[in-house]
């Protein structure tokens, strides 16, 4: 197993925002695998959906992972929300490091994301239904691929990076 920190969590649950505070707090690069996949593509997510699809961009996150294993190791890593919905997934991402799932509330999301339209799944009519049903689906996945679970909404950063801090530095 690669001594990556891996993160996950729905979208808007702070991956990134976490992830770049971890990387100073515990001085390791971060990769973000939406963006990884971004630059390979040469294009957007949002572009990536509309013209191959939301499976190809599945197929794209696997390979991204795939990749990481062999060339990556201590760095921080944020996950597209997605990735642990694909059960394949969950084998890679153990293999590429621990994973630490940032548990939001569906409210909590929802503030944040108003008005995005930068996520296709969230563009559709009523974008607060589709974050509660799509929580739903993917909770079982995200606590069955997780190391450690972090509760996030009503927490300040500082906060959640401590809690990942003192659990990383216990394993010391
Ligand atoms: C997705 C989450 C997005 C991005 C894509 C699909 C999802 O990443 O990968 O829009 O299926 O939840 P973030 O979680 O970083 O927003």
């Amino acid at each position: 197993m690669k001594d990556n920190i891996i993160l996950t969590g729905f979208m808007g649950c702070g991956k990134t925002s976490v992830g770049i505070r971890l990387s100073y707090a515990l001085k390791r690069t971060m990769i973000d695998t939406d963006k990884w996949i971004e630059k390979k593509q040469e294009r957007s997510v949002s572009d990536i959906f509309a013209e191959d699809g939301e499976e190809s961009f599945r197929q794209m996150e696997t390979a991204c992972i795939r990749e990481l294993i062999e060339t990556e190791n201590h760095r921080i890593i944020s996950t597209g929300g997605g990735l642990p919905a694909r059960e394949e997934n969950h084998a890679l991402l153990k293999e590429l490091g621990r994973i630490y799932y940032l548990k939001v509330t569906p409210e909590v999301v929802f503030e944040r994301l108003k008005g995005d339209t930068t996520r296709p799944l969230l563009q559709g009519e009523d974008p607060q239904k589709k974050i509660e049903s799509l929580m739903a689906m993917r909770q079982p996945s995200y606590e069955k691929c997780a190391d450690y679970v972090i509760e996030v909404s009503g927490k300040k950063f500082e906060e959640i990076i401590e809690e990942i801090v003192i659990k990383e530095n216990s394993r010391l």
